[in-house]
């Protein structure tokens, strides 16, 4: 299990995270939901230890990542890949040698050694036979999955996701959806995917979590939270205009702003 207690995050005077706590089972696929400037980058940065919280805890296995610093969390970084939400892929460098950063980096590994497994890599997200390319050649589509390839690369037991389809076209983005759930049911890859793509999530998830206003308003099964009597959750994941959470910029930071009307 991963267990975040009372997490509590805030930018100057803006609570972005006030309290969250919920948990997230290994070998699963957990969804967490929020809006626009929610605070789910922010809940991620925390998660991989590279952002420390104002208060509150999380748990993985028996290391306890917010009390780790530097080189501490090196154990946990072995163990978990991370898609970011802007590529994050280097220009300068062709598609295996992106792929290959991470474990030249991490491992003695013999060079053969290496373009074998990012072989491997690519060949899980689809990509064999573009090794030799430049990111800038390939799709957006393609950029992600060999952002997902390095993610990859060091066999990692948990994946977190930064919005893995925004941007996407929609056949694109159940491409990448599928490979999620692949990654989940052949390779046991516990994925936590933090997003504001609902059906994506109701597609997938085995789990799905609901931040609204620093909080988590809802968990759940898919089915659950479909199922919910709350008009919150039903605004949320019917996207509808007109309903209890009500759209307007606010004039504290000119963002959507989400208010109760
Ligand atoms: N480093 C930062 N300093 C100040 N404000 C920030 C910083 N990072 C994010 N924010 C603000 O915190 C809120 C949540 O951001 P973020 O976690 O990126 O949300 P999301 O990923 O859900 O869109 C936003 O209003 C954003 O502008
Ligand atoms: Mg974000």
């Amino acid at each position: 299990m991963i267990v975040i207690e009372d997490l509590r995050k805030n930018y100057g005077d803006r609570k972005v995270l006030d309290g969250v706590s919920f948990a997230m089972e290994r070998r699963k696929i957990t969804h967490i939901l929020g809006t626009s400037g929610g605070g789910k980058s922010t809940l991620l940065k925390v998660m991989i230890g590279a952002l420390k919280p104002d208060a509150g805890r999380i748990r993985y296995g028996d290391m306890e990542i917010t009390n780790l610093q530097g080189r501490q969390l090196d154990p946990y970084r072995k163990k978990i890949g991370m898609l970011f939400q802007h590529g994050a892929l280097i220009n300068s460098l062709t598609v295996a040698e992106n792929v290959g950063l991470p474990i030249r980096e991490h491992t003695g590994l013999d060079d053969n050694i290496v373009k074998i497994m990012v072989k491997m890599k690519l060949e899980m997200v689809g990509l064999r036979d573009f090794e030799e390319l430049y990111p800038a050649q390939l799709s957006g589509g393609m950029q992600k999955r060999v952002a997902l390839a390095r993610a990859l690369a060091l066999d990692p037991e948990l994946v977190y996701f930064d919005e893995p389809t925004s941007g996407l076209d929609p056949i694109v983005a159940s491409v990448i959806t599928k490979l999620i759930a692949d990654l989940n049911r052949l390779l046991g890859i516990t994925c936590i995917v933090v997003t504001h793509a609902v059906e994506e999530a109701m597609r997938i998830a085995d789990k799905i979590v609901i931040l609204y206003r620093g909080k988590v308003l809802a968990q759940g099964t898919p089915g659950e939270i479909r199922e919910s009597s709350d008009p919150l959750v039903q605004q949320f994941i019917t996207g509808n205009p007109d309903g209890p959470i009500s759209f307007r910029a606010s004039s504290k930071d000119y963002r959507e702003d989400l208010l109760i009307g």
